[in-house]
């Protein structure tokens, strides 16, 4: 296929030219009915904000520019088929857990999770089979899962449906997933992969494999992380066992019929930017990150870790381009220096949690804004450093699944304070955002442990989000101390 092509972009500029009369929606016709709009967004933006026609194709069915795109998307990603999303990443992976497991049904998974797969399982139904990470005891995160752990749970669970896997963790950590899949597959399961930070390793041949290229099923790609496309827009793929009529089935459950070309187009001509100058990109990203992590932890404290974490197993493979840096020796908590960076030195990061940060590295970033990172990183080791005492460097907790996560979202529940619910079943999330992976999902039990660590995290400033009670004085709890 000609990967220079962009179907849903060039459809669009030909639609413009038409000059057509719209007497459709969206009701601000061009930006007319809007002009604040038009100012702030353009005309270019407000012009391509159309909805689904003829000459542009549909996303719930599509049958010319919207399947040229995605099949031009799936040669990209060497996959079977590659469905556009347009919302988000959440969509993609929600998606993808319903296509292949429904009530009752079992789905073997890693703890640290993202909440959309979570929030999967309380849509469909399924019970989580987790396989506990082992925890880095320097870093406090959690690794990738080791492929005897994998095979346990199977063992354990002959009747389980799938098993889903990080491609990275947020952090660049990546199991073995070219075993895992073959352990799936002699299993008679599925293997899922959650590729929100993995993007880029379609088009570079130094980074880790790729789910498709390791034989997994379906994908959720995060195109608007490390792809470029706009915020929102996404990618699931599937390998060829798995039947495109019944995705875009489930896809269509929850998408919306009035598909965003902004998005639409954006996928477009990020696949085709991807497809013609990724490997160039990427060897890019890589050599900056290389060259971001020498220079940190030259600064004395941090800790910029890459692959030496490698150890054939639990740190299968290491994704080089995340900026991943532990704070601990720094005496500060991650998420302190997140809130530093941003507050004295106008520097956003990804996130911070309790012990690390993340500085995401992509095609958009010049050596002169790392410059600006590291000398600001220095810094705040210079003005705030302190001693490693009272800092907590336990970030992963062993969850208790007492009831099944849909079970316990619907179940009547009760709202207690914070200090009694330890040895109950909670109801509801709770997370720190970003990253989001839960630190509580419903239906599990909640501890001492866990309840010191969400003390410690909100003492610490992190973003805590999930329960009805915004402030986690309260949790909701299921009644009758079940
Ligand atoms: C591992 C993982 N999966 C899925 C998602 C969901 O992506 P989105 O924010 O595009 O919905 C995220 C978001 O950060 C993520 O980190």
């Amino acid at each position: 296929m000609d990967q220079t092509q962009a179907p849903i972009y060039q459809a669009l500029e030909e639609f413009r030219k038409m000059r057509v009369v719209p007497f459709d929606v969206p009701g601000h016709k061009r930006g007319r009915g809007n002009p604040e709009l038009a100012k702030l967004l353009g005309e270019t933006c407000v012009n391509m904000d159309v909805n689904s026609m003829k000459p542009l194709d549909n996303l719930c069915h599509p049958v010319s520019v919207i399947r040229q795109a995605e099949e031009l998307a799936a040669e990209a990603f060497g996959a079977a088929h590659a469905f556009l999303m347009v919302g988000g990443t959440t969509s993609a992976v929600q998606s993808m857990v319903l296509s292949v497991v429904k009530r009752g049904e079992k789905i073997i998974l890693p703890r640290n999770v993202h909440r959309s797969v979570m929030g999967a399982l309380v849509l469909c139904g399924a019970i989580p089979v987790y396989v506990n990470p082992e925890c880095d005891p320097r870093l406090g995160i959690p690794l990738g899962m080791k492929v005897s752990e994998v095979e346990r749970a199977i063992r354990d669970n002959p009747d389980a449906k799938a098993v889903l896997v990080n491609n990275p963790t947020y952090y660049g950590i990546c199991s073995d997933l070219r075993a895992i899949v073959a352990l799936a597959h002699a299993h008679g399961m599925l293997c899922l992969a959650d590729e929100a930070h993995g993007t880029h390793f379609y088009f570079h041949p130094d980074l880790p494999v790729s789910a498709m290229e390791a034989g997994a099923d379906l994908a959720s790609v995060s195109m608007h992380k490390s792809g470029g496309s706009l915020t929102q827009s996404s990618l699931l793929l599937t390998g060829p066992n798995v039947s495109p009529g019944h995705v875009r089935q489930i896809i269509n459950l929850t998408q919306t019929t009035s598909a965003s070309y902004l998005l639409l187009s954006s996928l477009d001509i990020a696949r085709r930017n991807l497809a013609l100058r990724g490997r160039e990109e990427f060897g890019r990203v890589m050599e900056l990150a290389d060259y971001a992590r020498k220079e940190i932890n030259a600064i004395g404290g941090y800790y910029a870790f890459s692959k030496e974490l490698c150890n054939g197993d639990s740190v299968y493979d290491f994704d080089v381009t995340k900026l991943s840096v532990n704070t601990l020796e720094v005496g500060l908590a991650g998420i302190e220096v997140y809130d530093l960076l941003r507050d004295e030195y106008d520097i956003q990061i990804e996130f911070g949690d309790l012990g690390n940060i993340l500085a995401y590295l992509s095609i958009g970033d010049r050596p002169r804004e790392v410059e600006r990172l590291v000398s600001a990183m220095s810094e705040v080791r210079r003005r705030f450093g302190k001693s490693r005492a009272g800092l907590m460097d336990q970030e992963y907790i062993d969850p208790h699944v007492a009831v099944s996560p849909q079970d316990a979202f619907y179940a009547p529940s009760e709202s207690l304070p914070l200090e009694e619910t330890a040895g109950r079943v909670c109801s509801e999330f709770v997370m720190c955002y970003p990253p989001g992976i839960p630190i509580l999902a419903p239906g599990e039990t909640i501890t001492p442990q866990i309840l010191d660590y969400i003390r410690y995290a909100k003492d610490k400033g992190c973003s805590m989000t999930g329960p009805e009670d915004p402030d986690i004085l309260h949790l909701n709890v299921l009644k009758g101390g079940a």
